[in-house]
């Protein structure tokens, strides 16, 4: 199947007369026969379901489509992006261990990963993703468990060059998580360009209409927790927290990272995504291919329609030939990288804040990645604390717009940008 059709047909092949689209199975709990039928489920003997803290069957099928969108061998979702990142990270990393992440990622995923994380006794070195090898080479240490990326940053808009670091984290023994909210299967497979495993925030493209906050974890399979066992024991030895079982032992290269997740983060933790919610993701996923086709193209006009406007300073989006990331948008995203833009409005701040009380049709909202055009001006709503100079240290312009293009028509989108920069002319 090529992507387009997976995102209608994979993961779920109804039986005859069953329901075409995948049920909402809104049950806590799961009947048995026996207590060996339910024993064989707790020994991970059997695959079931007993209790939806860990593992739903409506879950199950949605994670299975975005499995087969990534090249994937299994998956999972949780309730949020958050809970995704923190889940990949915590799996095979415990306190006394180190990661390598991009200086560049999602301002959440780092607070998680430089505050809440490093309270857990997780320690990171954060780098620029355009580094120098020495700079990248310098930052792993021998109890470094991963590397971290994101393969279009938000809201930087940077590209992540995913096989050099794949090969830098290979080199060291370890795998290489991608961010691949922005992106999205339909874009960018990093499983590809040698990644391990990849994270989403569900919430953005794949939900795609504002209805449910989510993530997913998926795991290509790829990586030899075996070759590094002394590495990953959580992997590779018995876990006596869970029978006794040995994760790659039982289920193999292929299922071991996504079934430790979910038999000890999920038991432990409960980020589990809910039923309702993941049925409305797989609706998301239905139109995936064709919403992200676009956005893309909405979103180019879009930024060539900016460049050419005198009210604006500056425009970053990927997709221009000028751009700094353009040639590496172009090998790992030909087809087109995301939605999102930023520029700058003359004027800087006040301009600014001109521009976003005339606009009409773009919303504003801290969100981005969905059908609706969103636009947020940080220095006056979600950094609005701080002053131009400690705006400009942690990288936002007081002049910055960052403008999540929708699905509307484009035409509607440029003449309301038109209007609204006319105002501040
Ligand atoms: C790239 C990226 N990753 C992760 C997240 C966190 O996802 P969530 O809000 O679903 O927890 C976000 C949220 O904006 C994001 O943009």
């Amino acid at each position: 199947m090529r992507r387009e059709t997976m995102c209608i047909q994979a993961g779920y092949e109804p039986k005859n007369g069953e329901s075409r689209m995948i049920p909402i199975i809104q049950s806590t709990t799961f009947k048995y026969d026996t207590s060996e039928d339910m024993g064989k489920l707790f020994d991970l003997q059997a695959s079931g379901y007993f209790y939806t803290r860990l593992q739903n069957p409506t879950n199950d099928l949605v994670a299975a489509k975005i499995a087969a969108l990534e090249g994937g061998t299994a998956a999972m979702l949780t309730s949020s992006g958050q809970a995704a990142s923190f889940f990949s990270v915590f799996n095979i990393a415990g306190a006394g261990d180190h990661i390598v992440a991009s200086a560049t990622i999602y301002g959440g995923t780092f607070n998680l990963f430089n505050v809440t994380m490093k309270r857990m006794g997780i320690d990171f070195t954060f780098v620029d993703p355009d580094c120098s090898d020495e700079e990248l080479e310098a930052a792993f240490r021998p109890n470094t468990k991963a590397v971290f990326g994101e393969t279009i940053a938000n809201p930087a808009l940077v590209v992540f060059d995913i096989e050099r670091f794949a090969d830098a984290a290979h080199a060291h023994g370890v795998p290489l998580i991608i961010d691949n909210t922005f992106a999205t299967p339909i874009n960018c497979r990093p499983f590809e360009w040698g990644a391990d495993i990849v994270v989403h925030s569900t919430t953005k493209y794949m939900d795609g209409h504002d209805t449910a906050v989510g993530g997913c974890i998926v795991d290509s399979g790829k990586f030899d927790w075996r070759a590094y066992a002394d590495k990953y024991p959580g992997l590779t030895t018995p876990d006596e927290s869970y029978h006794g079982i040995t994760y790659v032992d039982q289920f193999g290269l292929e299922g071991a990272y996504i079934t430790k997740a979910t038999a000890q983060l999920m038991r432990d933790f409960g980020s589990i995504q809910a039923p309702q919610n993941a049925f409305y993701l797989n609706l998301g996923l239905e139109s995936l291919a064709v919403r992200m086709e676009r956005h893309c193209s909405n979103a180019q006009k879009v930024a060539e329609y900016l460049q050419g406007n005198d009210a604006v300073e500056w425009v970053n989006y990927p997709g221009l030939p000028d751009n700094k990331y353009y040639e590496r948008a172009q090998k790992y995203m030909p087809d087109g990288t995301c939605g999102v833009i930023s520029f700058g409005v003359k004027g800087g701040r006040t301009a600014a804040e001109t521009f976003m009380k005339h606009l009409k049709i773009g919303m504003i909202a801290t969100h981005v990645a969905d059908a609706h055009t969103c636009v947020l001006h940080p220095a006056s709503s979600t950094h609005r604390q701080l002053s131009d100079e400690e705006l400009l240290a942690s990288g936002v312009s007081p002049d910055l717009i960052r403008l999540s293009v929708g699905i509307e028509h484009v035409d509607d989108i440029i003449e309301d940008l038109a209007q609204a920069l006319s105002s501040v002319k």
